[in-house]
């Protein structure tokens, strides 16, 4: 299995070009099986998760051609509704094609994604709005069952924000007969780039990036291309990175709009953060001072920088409590870098005291979910010594050529295979 390797020590300078958001390929992908047809996706980022969803994609029928960043899905030919175990459990995002499939087929069969590294990520709500659609879901063997005669458009109340959940009931409703309310949605960037594809498609969602979404279902969707939203996540991982080394670093392609709770964050600690029409420029030059962290769904700071978030105030002046609030288990980071010598407590479960140290050292450590991972790589940076990060395959997952983009920035890190 790869590793990589990091001599911390360096200030990261230059400029770092985003990738297209992971979060935002995958629904959109799904959302090919709601077309009798072509759909072409650029700026589509080279991912272990992208690939997975083409893997599907194709077990079930459907025809994808690829290259330089474009996708392009023919969903004419899939002539199966199941998407199976050994599949589902390398992406448990595969449950996005739970929604499509019914809605075009009337039917679908969808291994229940486990839970993974940071919870046991339930899918209930999912299940209770296709419910609510006509649908009758039946768990057997591991297995979702769906069918629906009909789907009818309804009222759809989400106990909490999901934002997978809204994205699938979004793209299940728009062909559904009548019209579909969701209450409670997700507000994500993500949400709003599908629903704008949706529509390029003929559908008819209105409000998405707001708490309420209106969908009013068609009868069939048509051919769109569609180009993915730069990703965010990845932006602030390099913003942070360029904090925490002390760098000079501008981050291009990103989009500075749905990016205020990090920006907002990264200011806080005397990171200084410029917006220009490129992008975002950061600056750690003046030192780093603590300030406290709560994730919550978007506006809210994001739980996927949390961890990036947490290697930062561990070399802070001052100390920060990191509350996090969206998932049950997503400290596995916080034992690797006490090992690296960060200062950090965790109490109740989703509360991390962390006391700023003057440095961290460099250790072999273990990624163990894609945004831990992440995490290790900016502590390797800013670490003494050599830092070895096993288990990359996380990194891969949501960060194309992640090693290689950092090298460019003057870190001195490599993959070994
Ligand atoms: C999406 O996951 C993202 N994944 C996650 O990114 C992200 O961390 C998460 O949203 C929160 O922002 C994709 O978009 C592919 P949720 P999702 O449903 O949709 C609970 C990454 O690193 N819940 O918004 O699965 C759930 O347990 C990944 O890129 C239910 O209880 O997250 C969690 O506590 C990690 N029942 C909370 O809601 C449900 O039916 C929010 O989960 C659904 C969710």
């Amino acid at each position: 299995m790869d590793k990589i390797e990091i001599n911390g020590g360096n200030r990261l300078a230059g400029e770092v070009r985003i990738s297209g958001a992971k979060n935002a390929a995958l629904p959109l992908l799904a959302s090919s099986i709601l077309v009798n047809g072509v759909t072409e996706f650029t700026n589509v980022p080279d991912l272990m998760d992208i690939r997975s969803i083409k893997l599907l994609l194709e077990d079930l029928g459907a025809t994808c051609e690829d290259g330089d960043g474009r996708v392009r899905i023919d969903g004419s030919g899939i002539n199966k509704v199941e998407a199976a175990y050994d599949l589902v459990r390398k992406m448990r995002a595969s449950i996005l094609v739970l929604g499509p499939l019914l809605a075009r087929f009337g039917h679908a069969r969808v291994s229940l994604p486990g839970g993974c590294a940071i919870g046991a990520r339930p899918v209930d709500m999912h299940l209770k709005g296709l419910e609510a659609l006509g649908a009758t879901i039946e768990i057997e063997h591991g297995y979702i069952d769906a069918r629906v005669d009909r789907l009818i458009g309804n009222e759809v109340y989400f106990d909490l924000p999901t934002v997978t959940g809204t994205e699938n009931l979004m793209m299940t409703a728009t062909l559904a007969t009548g019209t579909t309310v969701l209450r409670n949605c997700a507000r994500e960037p993500e949400i709003l780039a599908l629903a704008d594809a949706l529509n390029r498609m003929g559908a008819d969602v209105k409000g998405a990036g707001t708490a309420v979404i209106t969908i009013n279902g068609v009868e069939a969707l048509k051919p769109a291309t569609v180009e993915v939203i730069p990703d965010r996540i990845e932006a602030g991982t390099f913003m942070v990175a360029a904090a925490a080394t002390g760098g000079d670093v501008q981050v291009l392609g990103c989009d500075p709009e749905n990016m205020g709770g990090i920006i907002n964050k990264l200011r806080q600690t005397g990171a200084s953060v410029e917006i220009f029409d490129q992008g975002v420029r950061v600056k750690g030059d003046r030192g780093i001072v603590s300030t406290d962290i709560k994730t919550l769904p978007y506006p809210g700071f994001p739980t996927d920088m949390q961890a990036q978030f947490m290697v930062l105030m561990t070399i802070a002046q001052g100390n920060s409590v990191i509350h996090e609030t969206i998932f049950e288990n997503r400290f596995m980071h916080v034992n690797e870098l006490q090992r690296m010598g960060a200062d950090i407590t965790v109490s109740g479960g989703n509360y991390a005291r962390v006391r700023g140290v003057a440095n961290l050292s460099g250790a072999e450590v273990m990624a163990s979910d894609l945004r831990a991972s992440a995490s290790l790589v900016i502590a390797g940076l800013v670490a003494r010594g050599v830092t070895t990060i096993h288990r990359v395959y996380h990194i891969d997952r949501g960060y194309e050529a992640l090693e290689k983009k950092f090298s460019a920035l003057g870190a001195d890190i490599k993959r070994i295979r």
